[in-house]
């Protein structure tokens, strides 16, 4: 069950002073660690998948296994897309079972990065699905992904983040401040001013990328002024190689399930260890009790094609299937098709 909405999970922290935690998973591995650590911590979680990440496994299958992971666990969950680069793949997201998406067009000039962005609105909000846009840059430096980021550092500014929330309509808002995607070189310079008066003018739940590298102390006055989503991955990847070094030095000839035998575990030691400074350990309950559940609705078209052949009626119903597959929202198990007499009536 514990799928809840994006929107109402996100305002309860910015409501109540914590971050919850988004943290990229690139594998089984990364699910459970997560989700262990949110489990233990009784922490409300964002599982996302990043775009950039997606040539190391397979979207559709990953999303299954998060969604699984969901539904099976006494945690609010929520499933995102990270730094989604097009409408086309918000649209799939969102088809797939992501109950948030990012559309990330910070790269671009602004009236781009406003149309791309609006975009994206439209359509994920005609589904009920919120969206973080982001403005300025945020880049990579070094680390996994750092060359997906290339470029210098942009600043988000006030005058410009009102009116792109304003116009886009985002939902959430990613703000540049300092931080950078991947390893960091010494300790990040983070404009604090500036993020206290973004939050003063936007007064709505802002979202920190490039969480890794950052102290206690960081986090714990991004969160003070209007951060209630925390990005981060880097940290995981690396705690996960070192994981695995240590257990090919220790046991030369071990195959691939000794190999990656303490994967889950040193990721969900990282992730709970977040989840407590970041403040939205021990919250999951009241997030429940708060958040309106995240459920799909089943719809069933009955046709009465009396008159026509089965080979018509099978056309028509897979020109149906067509038009209703396309549209955003109507996920991917449109058609399961049975023509014939009605089965309660078959059954005499
Ligand atoms: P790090 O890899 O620096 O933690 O950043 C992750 C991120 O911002 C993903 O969107």
């Amino acid at each position: 069950m514990p799928l809840v909405n994006m929107k109402d999970m996100l305002a309860h922290a910015y409501g109540h002073g914590y971050a919850v935690g988004a943290f990229d998973v690139v594998s089984l591995d990364f699910v459970e660690g997560v989700m262990a650590a949110a489990e233990r911590s009784r922490a409300p979680v964002i599982l996302s998948l990043a775009e950039s990440h997606f040539e190391h496994y397979d979207f559709e299958l990953l999303m299954s296994a998060m969604e699984a992971a969901a539904r099976r666990s006494p945690v609010p969950v929520v499933l995102h897309l990270d730094h989604g680069a097009s409408l086309e793949s918000a649209v799939r997201a969102i088809r797939l079972g992501c109950n948030g998406v990012m559309v990330d067009a910070s790269h671009m000039t602004l009236g781009e990065n406003l149309t791309a962005t609006r975009a994206v609105v439209e359509m994920a909000h005609a589904c009920g699905v919120p969206v973080e846009g982001e403005l300025g840059y945020v880049p990579g430096v070094e680390g996994e992904d750092a060359e997906r980021h290339p470029g210098p550092l942009a600043y988000t500014t006030v005058a410009e983040a009102k009116g792109f929330v304003e116009r886009a309509g985002v939902d959430f808002l990613a703000v540049s401040i300092g931080t950078v995607h991947g390893r960091l070189k010494g300790k990040a310079k983070l404009d604090f001013p500036r993020l206290r008066s973004i939050n003063q003018a936007l007064g709505i739940p802002l979202a920190i990328h490039g969480g890794t590298g950052l102290d206690d102390d960081q986090f714990r006055r991004l969160i003070s002024n209007g951060v209630a989503k925390i990005n981060y991955y880097t940290a995981l990847a690396d705690a996960a190689g070192a994981a695995i070094r240590a257990r090919a030095k220790s046991a030369p000839g071990a195959g691939y399930t000794a190999l990656v035998k303490d994967v889950s575990e040193v990721i969900s030691i990282e992730a709970e260890r977040c989840m407590r400074v970041w403040g939205s350990a021990g919250r999951a309950a009241e997030v429940t009790f708060h958040c309106r559940p995240w459920a799909s609705v089943e719809h069933m078209i009955i046709h009465n094609v009396v008159g026509i052949s089965e080979k018509e009626a099978a056309v028509m119903i897979a020109e149906g299937q067509q038009v209703l597959g396309a549209i955003p929202g109507v996920r991917e198990d449109v058609g399961k098709t049975y023509i014939g007499p009605p089965p309660w009536r078959a059954e005499r």
